[in-house]
């Protein structure tokens, strides 16, 4: 493989097209005869056809996706498997062993440790990670032990409940202590269950209001050494919508850099990730969710000059490039909106799903 051909995989981007978009422009920047090799599971999603070459992956839940997958790997030999899809990485880095495969075979995987990336799905188990490594975090606790968190916390102020392995700000209600056990009982009804839970209330939690104001903060380690912490991109959420960030005004990261160093050590961190962080006017932070992944978040500090695709591709391939991909404009304000573009012709509707 040489600079004429250098395909890298991204899975699961669905609607995120700006993240192919902008490897294409760091593959241009670096001189790179680049190949975005996109693995969808529905063809006629909006990325499927939005890349060089694109092929289909069954569900990571079917015996063949292994398989599959391996097929492609062999077919393309790509330098990157990116995977924007929570529930693939637990397949890719818990389920299986298969990202430790593909780092074998000298395939950069973006992301965390195992233990990590579990932690990253289990927001109770989450905390308790959080505190073992002295980064502030909400009290947490099950649905089972509110009592315990009132004794601990107090009960004035306003607390939230929401769904232990939830995404999407599932089962999220915001109350104060005197509505709590109907509030959990309320989220706990729409708690998709797993195969080996056994009490509804422990897939509930409750946690205090973090105080402040509500950030995004990516962060990212060299794709080289894991752990070491080489960018912090920061900015306050202004609007979401359907649990993503909608409207947003980058900031100077600072207050984030010491929570940032400790969680990219102890996950060993390779990559992106993107955390939900409070922070009050007395600079306190509070870390409350970890995506292991590019987020919907990253769009913002990108517009205001980060480059991670820049830093990923110059990392694999070998190319130094100066620092200026971990610089960003502080106070660019960025909205999202929405796009449609076809994805296939002549299609029978009764065949579509
Ligand atoms: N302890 C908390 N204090 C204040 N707001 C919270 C708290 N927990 C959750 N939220 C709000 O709910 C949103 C979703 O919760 P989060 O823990 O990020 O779960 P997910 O994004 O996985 O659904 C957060 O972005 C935040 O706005
Ligand atoms: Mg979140």
């Amino acid at each position: 493989m040489g600079v004429e051909d250098a395909p890298i995989v991204i899975g699961s981007a669905g609607r995120r097209l700006y993240l192919i978009d902008w490897f294409r422009t760091a593959f241009e920047t670096l001189g790179l005869n680049g190949r975005i090799i996109v693995a969808e599971n529905d063809p006629t999603s909006a990325a499927a056809s939005y890349g060089d070459e694109m092929r289909l992956l069954p569900p990571y839940t079917d015996p063949a996706y292994a398989d599959e997958l391996l097929r492609l790997i062999e077919e393309f030999e790509p330098k990157l498997f990116l995977s924007a899809n929570d529930y693939e990485l637990m397949h890719l880095h818990v389920d299986t062993n298969i990202a430790a495969g593909l780092r074998k075979r000298g395939i950069f995987v973006p992301g965390v440790s195992p233990a990590w990336q579990k932690g990253c799905a289990d927001k109770l188990h989450m905390a308790h990670m959080l505190e073992d490594i002295g980064v502030n975090t909400p009290m947490t606790v099950t649905g089972n032990e509110v009592d315990r968190l009132l004794g601990a916390a107090g009960s004035s102020g306003e607390f939230v409940v929401k769904h232990r392995f939830g995404s999407r700000s599932s089962g999220l209600v915001v109350v104060t202590a005197n509505h709590l056990d109907e509030a959990v009982a309320s989220s706990a009804k729409s708690v998709r269950r797993r195969a080996d839970s056994t009490d509804v209330l422990d897939e509930v939690i409750v946690q205090p209001c973090a105080p402040g104001s509500e950030y995004g903060v990516d962060i990212v380690s060299s794709l080289v050494d894991e752990g070491s912490l080489s960018g912090v991109f920061a900015r306050r959420k202004l609007r979401m919508r359907a649990g993503e960030t909608d409207k947003a005004v980058t900031v100077d990261p600072a207050p984030f850099a010491d929570a940032a160093a400790k969680i990219a050590r102890a996950a060993g961190l390779s990559g992106l990730i993107d955390l939900d962080i409070f922070l009050d006017s007395a600079g306190t932070v509070s870390v409350i969710d970890i995506n292991p992944r590019f987020g919907g978040g990253y769009p913002f500090v990108h517009l205001a000059g980060a480059d991670v695709p820049l830093y990923y591709l110059s990392q694999i391939f070998g190319i130094a490039i100066d620092a200026s991909w971990r610089h960003y404009e502080y106070g660019v304000v960025a909205a999202k909106y929405q796009e449609t573009r076809v994805t296939a012709h002549g299609q029978q509707s009764s065949d579509m799903q």
